[in-house]
């Protein structure tokens, strides 16, 4: 498998992550999240004092990330996932970030997780996953994730600013989310995070 591309991608809160990182770890592969070079673009834009609409201002935060603005505690959370998503829009910050990904998984392999992995960052990858859940179920999971971090936040808001995130990250004119054409979907909304990675290998194997 060393060497193998595996692409994960969906809208917010479907499970990706977890399911990428379990895959990963199973397939002895590197993990990348590729969500959190969009968080940390926007974060250092905030941090600027500038607006993440601002392409020049994305453009440069983009193409001088370093290892520790991943690292950063602060990535997660409605504000990040807003700086993020409009970064995001911006063709200059995804043209700073994809070398970064491909290089990433062309060395070793590697399962990404994001919302264009099958479709632009790594067209060619053996197996595409498209992961998804319904605008509810997707919303009830963050609210308790929230809760679990002590953020106090009513379940219809977080169900509102998951669907302007979709509609902002579905509706860009560059690498917006959709499936790949050769994707399979795998859609967790009765499943729990177990039976969404039995799914998930079992798709997996199809392919491999
Ligand atoms: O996956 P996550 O929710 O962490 O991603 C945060 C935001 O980053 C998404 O809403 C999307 O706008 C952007 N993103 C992207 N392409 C990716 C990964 C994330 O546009 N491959």
């Amino acid at each position: 498998l060393r060497g193998t591309v595996i692409a994960v991608d969906g809208p917010a809160a479907a499970g990706k992550g977890t399911l990428a990182r379990r895959l990963a770890a199973e397939l002895g592969l590197p993990y990348l999240d590729t969500g959190l070079l969009y968080r940390a673009t926007g974060r250092r834009v905030l941090d600027a004092g500038a607006d993440p609409r601002d392409a020049g201002a994305a453009e440069g935060a983009a193409r001088s990330l370093s290892p520790t603005d991943l690292a950063r505690p602060d990535l997660r959370g409605p504000e990040a996932d807003r700086a993020a998503s409009a970064v995001a829009a911006i063709p200059g910050v995804r043209a700073a970030l994809l070398d970064w990904q491909r290089d990433f998984g062309r060395t070793h392999g590697a399962v990404l997780d994001g919302r264009d992995i099958g479709t632009v960052v790594f067209p060619d990858a053996p197996v595409k996953l498209f992961v998804t859940a319904s605008p509810e179920a997707r919303a009830h999971r963050r609210w308790l994730e929230l809760l679990d971090r002590g953020v106090a936040t009513e379940e219809a808001t977080v169900l509102k600013e998951l669907q302007a995130r979709d509609a902002q990250d579905a509706g860009r004119d560059v690498a917006p989310l959709k499936p790949a054409n050769d994707a399979l979907t795998l859609d967790t909304t009765a499943l729990d995070a177990e039976a969404a990675f039995r799914a998930a290998r079992a798709l997996v194997r199809q392919r491999l």
